[in-house]
């Protein structure tokens, strides 16, 4: 553990199948005038829409809407999002959703109080909020973003073929979380394993940096290797209460800050994954399940110990009479395995990206 850090994370976690119980408690702590911000629909279909207002009537909270957030919601969409929660004078944002719906309600939250334009100000500029912050809770119906526990926003602006993220500072942190992990079981097969792969993901991007001896590594190799045994139990039985609930708790951890204190982190594969998003509007998690074997391939041997670690750590390598490539390769390998087995994205052709696009890829990158 070598480099210094602040942890702090503000966000109260309400986990299990009674964790709804707890809204009523944590509405009361805010006005009377909630905001509550869902997605294209899920929500209704499954129920939780009339279960969650039937809370809010009982709680005599005032209730406005911002309903049909997209998957990689948009810079448009925010401003119709910042006006309809300045208009309705916001007391709380109530993100109902997946990481889409929480990271615009957060975006929303940063820039209500604001004439500013929020894609410029926040994602162009990368300014840092100098207004009033309306708080924001969640429920979260899709384990993946961690976005539920972290201040993380991530904002697509389709005409100018951008999809940036801003990861602001604590106070932009949801104060209060409600992870059902049995919300999840609705979710569409491909967008669980899609997830799944998410998830895995921010263990790596945050794994793969530094050699010191860090208890951060050796948490992330006991996250890895639960998410691996959950996620080949779920893609059999989406139902599988242990399995799902495994996901979610590990997805919230895999970015809620914890394992990148005093590391330096990684973040490549989110970077490109995000201008392939872009350019494609493909689902998050596919982006980088397309990238992240070729990209481990290639830094491999900048920092073949720890593909070795990563190799007899987290998939099992017997490391005796190889030498350390032939072991760091072979771990990549059980991930791909492991990656086809769960049924992820494994080429940018099959997120609808072709050749003729690959400029502006490499464009959305350079931001
Ligand atoms: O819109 P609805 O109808 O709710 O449907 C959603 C959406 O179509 C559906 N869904 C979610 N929960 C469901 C469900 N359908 C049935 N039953 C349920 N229980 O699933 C679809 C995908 O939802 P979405 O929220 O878009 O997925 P995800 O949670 O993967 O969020 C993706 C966004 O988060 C960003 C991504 O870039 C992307 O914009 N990220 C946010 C991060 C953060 N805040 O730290 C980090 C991540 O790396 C990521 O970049
Ligand atoms: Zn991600």
């Amino acid at each position: 553990m070598l480099g210094d850090f602040t942890f702090h994370n503000p966000c109260r976690i309400h986990f299990g199948q009674n964790a709804l119980d707890n809204l009523p408690s944590e509405l009361a702590e805010y006005g009377s005038n909630v905001v509550l911000v869902y997605g294209g629909g899920s929500i209704k279909k499954s129920g939780l829409y009339d279960q969650v207002m039937e809370v809010l009537e009982t709680a005599g909270k005032n209730v406005t809407e911002i309903s049909g957030v997209m998957s990689n919601p948009t810079a448009d969409k925010l401003r119709e999002g910042c006006r309809i929660a300045r208009e309705a004078d916001a007391d709380l944002l109530l993100a109902v959703g997946g990481g889409s719906v929480i990271d615009f309600a957060k975006a929303v939250s940063v820039s209500a109080s604001s004439d500013e334009d929020p894609w410029e100000k926040y994602y162009l500029r990368m300014e840092d909020p100098d207004g009033d912050i309306i708080p924001v809770g969640d429920i979260l119906t899709m384990s993946g973003t961690g976005s539920e526990m972290n201040a993380g926003s991530v904002i697509t602006n389709p005409d100018e073929k951008l999809k940036i993220g801003h990861v602001f500072g604590s106070e932009v942190i949801p104060r209060f979380a409600i992870v059902n992990p049995e919300l999840t079981f609705t979710v569409p097969d491909k967008q669980m394993r899609a997830g799944i792969f998410d998830a895995f993901n921010h263990i790596q991007e945050q794994y793969f940096s530094g050699e010191d001896d860090n208890v951060s590594d050796y948490i992330a190799e006991g996250m890895m290797r639960n998410l691996i045994h959950a996620s080949r139990i779920a893609v059999k039985d989406p139902t599988d209460y242990e399995a799902r609930s495994n996901i979610s708790w590990i997805s919230t951890w895999a970015l809620n800050t914890l394992l990148a204190c005093g590391k330096a982190t990684d973040w490549e594969v989110h970077m490109i994954g995000q201008a392939i998003g872009a350019v494609t509007d493909a689902t998050h998690g596919m982006t980088l399940s397309a990238v992240a074997p070729a990209y481990y391939r290639h830094i491999m041997p900048y920092g073949l110990p720890k593909f070795v670690r990563f190799a007899t750590e987290v998939w099992n390598v017997d490391p005796s009479g190889r030498t350390d490539e032939q072991v760091a390769l072979e771990g990549i390998e059980a991930m791909e395995d492991w990656m086809d087995e769960i049924g992820v994205a494994r080429t940018v052709g099959e997120l609808g990206l072709t050749p003729d696009r690959y400029d502006d890829v490499v464009k959305a990158t350079g931001r």
